[in-house]
């Protein structure tokens, strides 16, 4: 099963697809979370990302499609995967859809997360994201077990750099221009489905995965 998360900065797309990839025994793959990765150990791609995520843009098609096609070419997505923060514009999708038609192969789901915009700054500010394993907490919503601790790895917890209030306005409004036409793009093409992320997460992730159902269990 292959499945795209759509939705906002901070509509809750890492939290579902972790979920998701849980359950369904998929690799969770965020193309964030590899440029971050990147970051931390101070490679030249994660150099080169960084100055585009700190001010809030995207990194550029050419290079971030590289990445993920690499990725997804890994044994372990051989059953399939979910996808956080890729497709990001209409030619990442449209590269992403020549590749699997190459394979003979399709994605199966596009899940749009639907958060209204004056919900996310607040999300974001209480954020506290794992660098080393992509996990993701929120000092009220979902706190971890140790204060500043990723529960996952142990590794310490932190505020994202992009996180600052004036970068996610500038990430909300590059969403609106360059990614929210990707609704329309999936749903012409018969696989959208909307879940409301304003729920609780629990209560989301049961409306995903009555979408999805037991069709990769
Ligand atoms: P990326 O890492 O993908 O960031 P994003 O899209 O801005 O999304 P976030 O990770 O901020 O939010 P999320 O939807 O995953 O929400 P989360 O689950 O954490 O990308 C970062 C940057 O990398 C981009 O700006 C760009 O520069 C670059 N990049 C990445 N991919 C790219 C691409 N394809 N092309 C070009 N550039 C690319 O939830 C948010 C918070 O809310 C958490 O604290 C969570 O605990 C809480 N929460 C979640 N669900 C709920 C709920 N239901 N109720 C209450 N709280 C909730
Ligand atoms: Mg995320």
């Amino acid at each position: 099963m292959k499945i795209i998360m759509l939705g906002a900065p901070g509509a809750g797309k890492g939290t579902q697809a972790q979920m998701i990839a849980d359950k369904y025994g998929i690799p969770h793959v965020s193309t964030g979370d590899i440029f971050r990765a990147n970051i931390k150990e101070g490679t030249a791609l994660g150099m080169e990302a960084k100055e585009y995520m700190d001010q809030g843009l995207l990194v550029p098609d050419e290079l971030t499609v590289r990445i993920l096609l690499d990725r997804v070419a890994r044994e372990d997505c051989g059953d399939g995967y979910v996808l956080d923060g890729f497709p990001r514009t209409i030619p990442q999708a449209n590269v992403l859809d020549e590749a699997l038609e190459k394979l003979g192969d399709k994605i199966d789901y596009a899940i749009d997360v639907d958060v209204p915009d004056d919900n996310i700054v607040r999300r974001m500010s209480g954020r506290r994201a794992c660098l080393a394993c992509g996990a993701t907490f929120h000092i009220e919503n979902v706190p971890p077990k140790k204060e500043g601790i990723c529960d996952r790895c142990g590794t310490e917890l932190v505020l994202r750099d992009d996180d600052r209030e004036e970068t996610v306005q500038k990430r909300l409004d590059v969403y609106h221009e360059q990614t929210q036409p990707l609704i329309e793009f999936y749903r012409s093409k018969g696989i959208l489905e909307v879940v409301d992320g304003m729920k609780p997460m629990q209560e989301v992730f049961a409306d995903i995965t009555a979408i999805l159902g037991t069709a990769a269990e």
